[in-house]
């Protein structure tokens, strides 16, 4: 039986966020520089949403660029940039008539021109779609959201328009770039690390994790599903305990 016929269709996470991690690693061990490890990384991002697409995962959150991301070097950053147009442009006819939604989160403003240019047609193209939401964490960090969502509602209160005792979690919620996405069920690091990154610290406050040492170039269809099939070896308890679960 493959690990696709084992998964439980009726509890799939809707919500399944990616850090892809190990492209540098697995272009070194091949003897390349590490833009060559990114290349091969967008054929793992399509083996990742097809295994959406076959299981039914309806939001699906890759880290492509955190803020970090722009003191790696000039080559490397500008490589990834190159990388993330052309994917986008390439696919998108693809992506579309596969009725894949695109969106971004995390500062576009930050982006170079191109790209900006790249993901708004992308995302107008593809916005009535129904399949699929891929969304590109892109120039995005954590602590950088939470702290733009705080001086948001810092803005509304010394307007007046918001009171202090009105701010919550709902409240809160609204001024983050995941505005209108759930909370991702399960958070996928590949490469053997065990670190969160700055990715999505709010959204992530029940999410199951799943670690894997496989390096994301690697990455296949097969290494999703037995994600899901972690997730649903799972009990999720969200602060109670199981008898009441299980009543
Ligand atoms: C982390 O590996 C990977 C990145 C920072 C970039 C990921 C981007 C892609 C796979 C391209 C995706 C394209 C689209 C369109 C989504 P690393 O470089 O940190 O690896 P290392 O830890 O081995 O050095």
């Amino acid at each position: 039986m493959s690990s696709l016929e084992k998964i439980n269709l009726e509890n799939v996470p809707e919500h399944v966020a990616i850090i892809m991690d190990g492209n540098g690693r697995w272009a070194r061990q091949q003897g390349h520089e590490r833009l060559f490890g990114h290349n091969y990384g967008v054929e793992s991002v399509r083996e990742a949403l097809r295994a959406a697409q076959n299981t039914g995962v309806k939001y699906l959150t890759l880290y492509a660029f955190s803020t970090e991301n722009w003191n790696r070097p000039k080559e490397e950053v500008d490589g990834l940039m190159d990388l993330l147009v052309t994917t986008i442009t390439n696919e998108v006819d693809e992506l579309d008539s596969n009725n894949v939604r695109i969106q971004t989160i995390g500062d576009s403003t930050g982006l170079p021109e191109g790209c900006r240019y790249a993901l708004m047609s992308a995302i107008e193209r593809t916005k009535d779609n129904t399949g699929v939401t891929l969304i590109l964490a892109l120039n995005y960090s954590s602590r950088w959201e939470i702290l733009n969502a705080t001086k948001e509602i810092a803005g509304e209160i010394a307007r007046g328009e918001l009171s202090p005792d009105d701010i919550t979690s709902d409240v809160f919620e609204k001024h983050l770039t995941t505005r209108s996405i759930p909370d991702p069920e399960l958070m996928i690091r590949t490469s053997g690390e065990h670190r969160v990154s700055n990715f999505l610290l709010w959204q992530i406050a029940y999410s199951e994790f799943h670690f894997t040492e496989v390096l994301w170039p690697d990455f296949k269809e097969e290494d999703l599903y037995k994600a899901i099939l972690d997730f649903q070896s799972r009990e999720r308890r969200f602060g109670m305990v199981s008898e009441q679960l299980n009543k």
